[in-house]
């Protein structure tokens, strides 16, 4: 595999899940794979999860790993072709892509939607201008318009807990003081359509994903009636891809105990960071089916999966 832009990028998701499972059993099994090789972690946003659980993956990889934040320590970028660069933009992409390429062996980007033009963020100017440019792989560290890394972790995470061979998963949307992009969202959509499961999106009028990625997924506006019966309720915010980037803040639709009580039994997923008692009361997220920091932790099985598979094709 060369880069690892978007669940597109898996070849077979069932054989992946299984692998990351056996590698989360031994994780230094494979120790020797990335001797002498460096990965660097290049964050345009910030990050938890996704900075420590990529480090850690390529550390039990054997991997040296450099990190760099590009916000307040790099040089702004520029995208744009043939651009005179007279404004605030210091140097340009083909030339970092490039420099950066000689230093490492791998590379692994963050940069998130900016959420003020919906087709700007769309062309995911960032991590394609990296692919293009860059002489390495690259993996997407969640960017403009998804996720992948968390996606394939919450394949795992199912896969481990479901009780029924085709769970009912639920993707609802609950709100947030901010306006959030719809990458974790989209690539879940996207993830849960190679899965097989009843799966159903819940969110209010107007905060429709794109129809691109959602396709023939059943929406339901009511939330209620949407958790019923489900085994898994996924969470999250986004902010409106129609009204680009509108925030979403109906209190109604936080997750509560009692909405969870609709469900069958259901486990309690979100990629974090969560704002408790905004997103979801302090009653569920403690619940003991609430399986959050489980989620967490698996980022690390999905990050080495990923650079297992870049190194073995190198
Ligand atoms: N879920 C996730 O990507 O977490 P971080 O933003 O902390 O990396």
């Amino acid at each position: 595999m060369k880069n690892y832009f978007s669940i597109k990028d898996i070849d077979s998701l069932n054989t992946w899940v299984q692998e990351a499972i056996e590698l989360k059993k031994t994780p230094l099994s494979h120790n020797q794979l990335g001797k002498d090789k460096t990965i660097g972690l290049l964050f345009f946003n910030p990050s938890l999860r996704t900075r420590l659980s990529t480090q850690k993956a390529a550390m039990n990889l054997g991997m040296n790993v450099i990190v760099m934040n590009f916000t307040g320590e790099g040089w702004s970028l520029e995208y744009g072709d043939g651009t005179v660069m007279d404004q605030g933009n210091s140097e340009h992409v083909k030339e970092a892509a490039q420099v950066v390429s000689q230093y490492c062996d791998v590379l692994a980007i963050r940069a998130f939607a900016k959420l003020e033009d919906r087709k700007d963020d769309y062309s995911e100017k960032v991590l394609k201008s990296f692919i293009k440019y860059a002489a390495i792989p690259v993996i997407n560290m969640e960017s403009a318009t998804g996720h992948p890394l968390q996606a394939l972790t919450d394949a795992i995470t199912i896969t481990e807990h479901k009780k029924t061979d085709k769970p009912k998963v639920v993707l609802s949307w609950a709100p947030h003081p901010k306006a959030l992009p719809q990458a974790v969202a989209n690539s879940f959509v996207e993830m849960m359509q190679h899965m097989d499961t009843h799966f159903v999106i819940t969110h209010p009028v107007g905060f429709e994903l794109a129809s691109e990625i959602t396709k023939e997924v059943p929406i339901d506006y009511n939330q209620e009636s949407a958790f019923k019966d489900a085994d898994f309720i996924y969470v999250k915010n986004w902010s409106s891809y129609n009204d680009y980037g509108k925030i979403g803040e109906d209190k109604s639709w936080k997750i509560t105990q009692e909405k969870m009580n609709l469900t069958n039994n259901a486990k309690f997923m979100h990629c974090l960071p969560v704002r408790r008692n905004v997103v979801v009361e302090d009653a569920v997220i403690d619940s003991e089916n609430s399986i959050v920091i489980e989620q967490a932790n698996n980022r690390t099985y999905a990050a080495q999966l990923v650079l297992k598979k870049i190194l073995e094709t190198k």
